[in-house]
């Protein structure tokens, strides 16, 4: 067994931050055309230091072990960073101690990024005045807001 698969095995074997957090501040969600899973991620933010940061991330997958194991991972990693931080993180930085994700699977990274940036879009505090009007409530209106539109799928050969 590959270490990346062990890493995966060991993930799963614990998960983090798995469910709904009720009164999350917002909430993203994204489905891959390659493989039909999906995965909604919600964030939740505190005041930190006068900074405005993420303090407890969770995810419920509808998909593939990787993207779940990413997803732990992903939840981990984003406690204390600020909107702002957490855009800029990639598919890869995401993935945390698995390391980086075998051709096959970097979609499944990508589930979760995209998720993260469809929820950091429907944070209101950071919307800026001109995607005001983006502010979507609802997981239906995301849903059909963002119809495949954060995800980048990478085709496999
Ligand atoms: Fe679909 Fe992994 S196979 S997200």
């Amino acid at each position: 067994m590959s270490s990346f698969e062990s890493k995966v095995r060991e993930a799963l074997a614990n998960p983090q931050n798995q469910g709904e957090i009720p009164d999350a501040d917002a909430i993203g969600t994204v489905g891959s055309p390659e493989c039909g899973d999906m995965l909604r991620m919600w964030l939740k933010f505190t005041e930190k230091d006068g900074k405005r940061v993420i303090d407890r991330a969770s995810f419920q997958a509808f998909g593939c072990q990787t993207a779940i194991a990413v997803a732990s991972m992903a939840t981990e990693l984003l406690r204390g960073k600020t909107a702002e931080e957490a855009k800029h993180l990639t598919a890869s930085e995401l993935t945390g101690d698995l390391g980086p994700l075998p051709p096959m699977k970097i979609h499944c990274g990508q589930l979760v990024e995209g998720a993260l940036r469809n929820a950091l879009d429907n944070d209101s505090p950071a919307a800026a005045p001109a995607e005001a009007g983006n502010m979507a409530p609802t997981l239906a209106s995301s849903l059909h807001r963002k119809a495949g539109g954060t995800l980048r799928i990478v085709p496999i050969d």
